[in-house]
Order: structure tokens, then sequence, then C-alpha cells
């Protein structure tokens, strides 16, 4: 069975940004999804939505089917149970919410005791396995927070997002904040993880690269949709939709001094998600717009095997060219917006309320 199938996912904040709209995701266990886009395209925005952490008056439609139970559909009791032990979040700025006046042996263990696996021993011995499964010495469990690097910070958030065994793991920018070493060692962690146990893995990031090396399937998201998924290496190297084109020419190839000298960006600014422009979404910046696009919208169509862009474009014989021309702006963007759990059921763990309160503060 499909571990994660998401279908025709809207999400519209109560103040009327449509953030997601009309999102279709699958997700087989042990496969790795990227997903892409510049900054407010609705990235977090959908993470949150697959565990119903978006704030009360938040309008969610369609289904979100884990393990084939829809999410959506699900008794309050049902989500918390399935929330870390059936998918588990590593949030957007995470290494920076762990409680710092605890232990980050107890905030690791909360979790799995919140959830009744364990009795306080077994989950003191868990968190020790969990420290190592991530490359902590198991003693480091007596560590506060701020005896920690932001890299092993990470780590630790990392172990608590696997301590009750989930199924689905969901990485809303992992390593953004950490520098290329350390992001290396977390990226190569998280494959290894995935391997050995057989999760799935849904990975945020606005960066191309790290996903095209990370994930097998990369999806590209523009003002709320879906506007181009496929194989993650055809979809970084000869993106079809002129959206994720621009996006993967922001990032220069290693070997191409001409990336180097000549880095590409967009022009223009995302669309405000409360006033969308009509017709296609992407046309007041498109390169290679048709007079059609800025009435008639584009429904994703079959770019190659089990590859789909959303443009009008895809399926004629001029696609707009290899990549649209070298513009004044730049294409990624990493201000960290968000929301929150449902109204305080006291349930969560405290790096969860944490960074619930970090996501409150900086939006
Ligand atoms: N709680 C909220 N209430 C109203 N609008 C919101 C809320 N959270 C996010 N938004 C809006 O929804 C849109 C999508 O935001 P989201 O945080 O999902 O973007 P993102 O793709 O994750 O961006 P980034 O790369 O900056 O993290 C943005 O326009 C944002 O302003
Ligand atoms: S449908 Fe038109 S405006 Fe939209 S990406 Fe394709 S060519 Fe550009
Ligand atoms: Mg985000």
């Amino acid at each position: 069975m499909t571990l994660l199938d998401v279908r025709d996912l809207t999400v519209t904040y109560a103040g009327g940004a449509a953030a997601v709209r009309g999102v279709d995701l699958r997700l087989e266990a042990g496969r790795k999804l990227g997903i892409a886009g510049e900054s407010g395209c609705g990235k977090s925005t959908l993470a949150l939505a697959l565990l119903r952490l978006l704030p009360a008056g938040t309008r969610v439609g369609g289904k979100i089917l884990l393990d084939g139970e829809d999410v959506l559909a699900m008794k309050w009791g049902r989500v918390r149970a399935v929330r870390w032990a059936g998918a588990s979040i590593v949030f957007q700025g995470a290494m920076h919410s762990l409680n710092p006046v605890h232990r980050i042996g107890d905030q690791i263990a909360e979790p799995i005791l919140l959830h009744g696996r364990a009795t306080a021993a077994t989950a003191r011995k868990r968190t020790g396995e969990l420290l190592e499964q991530v490359g902590l010495p198991a003693a480091r469990a007596s560590a506060y927070p701020h005896e920690l690097s932001g890299g092993q910070r990470q780590r630790v958030m990392i172990a608590m997002a696997l301590a009750c065994d989930p199924r689905l793991i969901i990485a809303d920018e992992p390593t953004t904040a950490l520098d290329v070493m350390i992001q290396a060692q977390i990226l190569r962690l998280i494959e290894q993880l995935v391997a050995d146990q057989g999760v799935g893995l849904i990975m945020i990031s606005h960066d191309l690269a790290v996903l095209a090396d990370t994930c097998d399937r990369l999806a590209v998201m523009y003002a709320g949709r879906v506007v181009e998924e496929g194989p993650a290496g055809q979809v970084y190297e000869s993106a079809r939709h002129p959206y994720a084109r621009a996006l993967s020419a922001a990032f220069p190839r290693i070997g191409d001094p001409s990336s180097r000298f000549a880095p590409r960006g967009l022009p223009g600014d995302p669309p405000d998600p409360a006033a969308l422009p009509a017709g296609c979404t992407f046309h007041p910046r498109c390169p290679v717009a048709l007079d059609s696009c800025a009435t008639e919208d584009q429904p994703l169509r079959e770019a190659g095997p089990d590859w789909r862009a959303a443009c009008v474009r895809v399926g004629s014989n001029d696609d707009g060219g290899p990549e649209p021309e070298p513009g004044p702006g730049n294409t990624a963007g990493a201000a960290g917006s968000g929301d929150a759990t449902e109204p305080g059921d006291g349930t969560e763990p405290e790096a969860v309320r944490a960074s619930e309160e970090a996501r409150h503060s900086a939006s």
C-alpha cells in the first residue's frame, strides 16, 4: 500500500491566503520525495497540513491518506497517536527550539513516554540508542542544548523524530542553517536512516541542488501548487516548467564556469496568496508566456515517463528553450513562517511546543 497519498489538498488560512491549492503527491515506503520552491510557495503549510498542525480557523480540503487512513477524517485522539508514531516532523529552524532548561535526553524520551511505549528506564535506554544512531555518544543525553553545537542540536531533533519509529519523516529545511560540512553529514545521516529503516522521507528545501542529490523524486511548488513533479535528477537537470527551470538555473553547477560568472535569477516577486493572478499564476514572471496564459490555468500534464509539468508549452514542439533568459532578480529566500497546532491539548512534547512558539513569534 502507498505510504502517503495526498489528493487535491487545499489549505486556506483564516485571512484568505490560499497557501496550498490542489496538491497531489504520492510516496512509497523507503522512498524520498523532495519539495522545492521559493519562500512563501506553501512548502511548510503543506508539511503542517499532513499532521494537522495548522492553526484553528484554517480551512483544509482534500484527502491525506497515510497507510490508507485519511488523516483529515481522524478523530483528535487518533491524530495524536499518529503524530510521532506514524509520522513525525523535523521543523524548519528546529535546532533553536529545544527547551534550554531540560537535558536533551529528557526531551528525546518525552514522546516515547507520551505515547506509552515504555517505562522511564526503557525510555532512557532507547534515548541512548537514538543518540548513537544519529552519531552522538549516548552520554550526551545529560547535556543541555547550549552545550551542543548547531549540528549536534539538529541531530538531537532528528533523534526525536525517530523516537517512536515513524513510518514517515517530514523534514522541513533540516539543514538550511548549517554550514556545508555539517549539512552534508546530516543529509547522509538522513539518507542512511531511510535506507536502513525503510521509512518514507519528505524533505523540504528551497535548495533544488540539495534535494536532487538526496531524493528520488522532486516536486517543485509555485504559489501553492505543484508545477512540476518527476525523477529528481531529470527535474533538476532538464526541468520542463519555466519556473522550475529558472529555480534550477539559479544554482551554479560544479564544472560549469559559465554558471559561476553568470548566476541566473528570476525577475519579480512571488504572488500574494490572497490575491493570485488569473490564468497561469506564473504568467507575470514567465519569460516564455503566451497570450492565453493570462487567462487559462494549466493542469499538470505528461512531460515524460513518471514526469509531469503544468505548462501549456509542455508537449508542444516549442517549450520555450532550454532556460529562461537571465534576469535581475533571484529565486531563493528562507524567511521562516508557520503556524501552530490545534489549541492547547497539552500533549505535545516540549520541543514541539517551543518550536511552535518560536514560529509564532517569528511570524
Ligand atoms: N499562520 C498563517 N496565517 C496566514 N498566512 C500564513 C500563515 N502561515 C503562512 N502563511 C502564508 O502562507 C504562504 C505559504 O507560507 P509557507 O510558510 O507555507 O511558505 P514556505 O514555502 O514554507 O516558505 P519558506 O521557504 O519561507 O519557509 C505565505 O504567503 C505565508 O505568508
Ligand atoms: S503556462 Fe504559460 S505562463 Fe505558465 S509557465 Fe507555461 S508558458 Fe509560462
Ligand atoms: Mg517554510
